[in-house]
């Protein structure tokens, strides 16, 4: 069982919406043969993306991660996790790590973890973020889930273009970058992939409750994701500035 809200589980099914096809890829497979996948969640509030990552890493497991010497195949998660508010880091620590050391109980995909946790605001905290990387490997993903809006909000567009393409070196040659937003923000992620030199993409998930419990328990909704690797975005600018 997941241990998220209704509400959470939306922002969680996105999350996995967006990255099944990254994960079923051979870029994927590479990041970890390693043996090991180290996430970067900005803007992480209780963790519900590194929960939908870890959930999927752990029902694939047997197709995209290594084998460890028992034969096993298994994967080590370092999870950093990024949040202004001191409550949210706490709960997504907490229910991260229930969700992990309930997975590796249960002798599946995941292996072993470490949390870590990053309390200043991004992007100010770009040099602890260097320095992890330094530090502990690049990483594989860097996720910003419904965290655009604060951000371009406070230091605007053209900072928050800067501030992604900054990230892109901390970033695994296979790794990836992933963007969410809602529906609402459409021109905002659009001016975004546009100013990185990516695509961005309109997704459409239906939601179902279980057991239903009435007529309007079915809901349909959209949102925009942009799933880029920042060694392809490095290429198409250049190319475009050749
Ligand atoms: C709408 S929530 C998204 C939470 C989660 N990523 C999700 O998809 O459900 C936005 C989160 O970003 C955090 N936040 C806002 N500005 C931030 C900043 N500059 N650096 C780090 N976190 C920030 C807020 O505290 C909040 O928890």
């Amino acid at each position: 069982m997941l241990p998220v809200t209704l509400l959470q589980c939306r922002h969680l099914f996105q999350l996995q919406n967006s990255i099944v096809d990254y994960v079923a890829s051979h870029d994927f497979r590479r990041a970890t043969q390693s043996g090991c996948l180290r996430i970067l969640d900005v803007g992480a509030g209780p963790a519900v993306a590194s929960i939908g990552l870890t959930d999927m890493i752990d029902r694939t497991q047997g197709t995209s991660v290594s084998e460890t010497t028992d034969g096993r195949e298994s994967v080590h998660m370092t999870h950093i996790l990024n949040d202004t508010s001191p409550v949210c880091l706490e709960t997504g620590k907490r229910m991260l790590t229930a969700f992990l050391h309930d997975k590796e109980a249960s002798n599946t995909g995941v292996l072993g973890h470490r949390i870590l946790t990053l309390s200043t605001a991004f992007p100010g905290n770009m040099c602890q973020i260097r320095q992890l990387a330094s530090l502990s490997g690049h990483f594989d993903l860097a996720i910003l889930s419904y965290v655009i809006r604060p951000l371009a909000d406070d230091g605007g567009l053209r900072n928050l273009v800067k501030t992604v393409r900054t990230l892109e070196p901390f970033c695994k040659p296979e790794g990836r970058v992933l963007l969410i937003q809602d529906k609402f923000r459409e021109p905002l992620i659009r001016q975004l992939a546009d100013m990185i030199s990516v695509q961005y993409r309109e997704q459409t998930l239906t939601q179902e409750i279980y057991p239903p419990r009435g007529s309007n328990e079915k809901s349909t909704y959209t949102y925009f994701d942009c799933l880029f690797s920042p060694r392809q975005a490095m290429r198409n600018r250049y190319e475009l500035a050749a």
